[in-house]
């Protein structure tokens, strides 16, 4: 059964369609990629684990609590980089693993060429960032190399998919759960998501 999360928050609905207008300059658009990852975090951490954590405050003690897992915030290059640091502000003592792959535009394959992962796993949860999830071929390749590595926990938070990006990864992977904005139509014959919002590194990047 896939873990589907589309999120239907109006400041999402609000800030992905100002995104997918193609006169957004890369600066908005790179604040608006920062803004919608860090709601999207916010709804995919809903489940982390926390223990009692008791606390004076200047009136006297009061219950609370303190996070129990550690995240590991994997983006996807290029495109993954532009959602790490808003997250990574909301959770400052998250560590940042880079993977790096691009998908090679003939074979639509993702190429792996970066991969500094530590022998073992050093978090209990790993949110994989990545705008797109078009064909998937990036997003299961991404998972496969952190189950590898012992990843216990992943979830893939992302901007827009594909349905056929959300049905090869959830086959793949049907542990992994896909917190997006939106499911849009389909994909064209070149592997792009329509409507989408075209290139999404290079909208960030400048390189288009
Ligand atoms: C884009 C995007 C994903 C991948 C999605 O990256 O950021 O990583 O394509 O496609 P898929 O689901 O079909 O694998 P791209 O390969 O263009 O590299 P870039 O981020 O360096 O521009
Ligand atoms: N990568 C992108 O940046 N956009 C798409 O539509 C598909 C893959």
């Amino acid at each position: 059964m896939a873990d589907v999360h589309v999120s239907n928050h109006p400041l999402i609905q609000h800030k992905l369609t100002l995104l997918r207008n193609k006169s957004t300059e890369p600066k908005k658009f790179r604040e608006l990629v920062r803004e919608i990852a860090i709601m999207l975090a916010y709804e995919a951490t809903q489940d982390l684990a926390v223990s009692p954590k008791a606390v004076e405050t200047p009136m006297g003690p009061a219950a609370g609590a303190e996070l129990q897992e550690h995240i590991g915030l994997v983006p996807i290059l290029r495109a993954g980089l532009g959602m790490v640091e808003g997250i990574w502000e909301m959770m400052p003592s998250a560590e940042v693993w880079h993977i790096g792959l691009y998908r090679d535009e003939r074979t639509l394959r993702p190429v792996e060429y970066y991969n500094k992962l530590p022998v073992a796993p050093t978090v209990q949860v790993c949110l994989i960032l990545d705008p797109m999830l078009a064909t998937g071929g990036s997003a299961v390749a991404t998972v496969d190399i952190l189950k590898r590595w012992g990843a216990q926990r992943v979830k893939f938070v992302g901007l827009i998919a594909a349905p056929e990006g959300i049905e090869r990864l959830s086959s793949a992977h049907p542990d992994v759960a896909i917190h997006i904005a939106e499911v849009d139509e389909r994909l064209n014959s070149i592997g792009y998501i329509v409507p989408g919002l075209g290139d999404a590194g290079d909208r960030q990047f400048g390189t288009g």
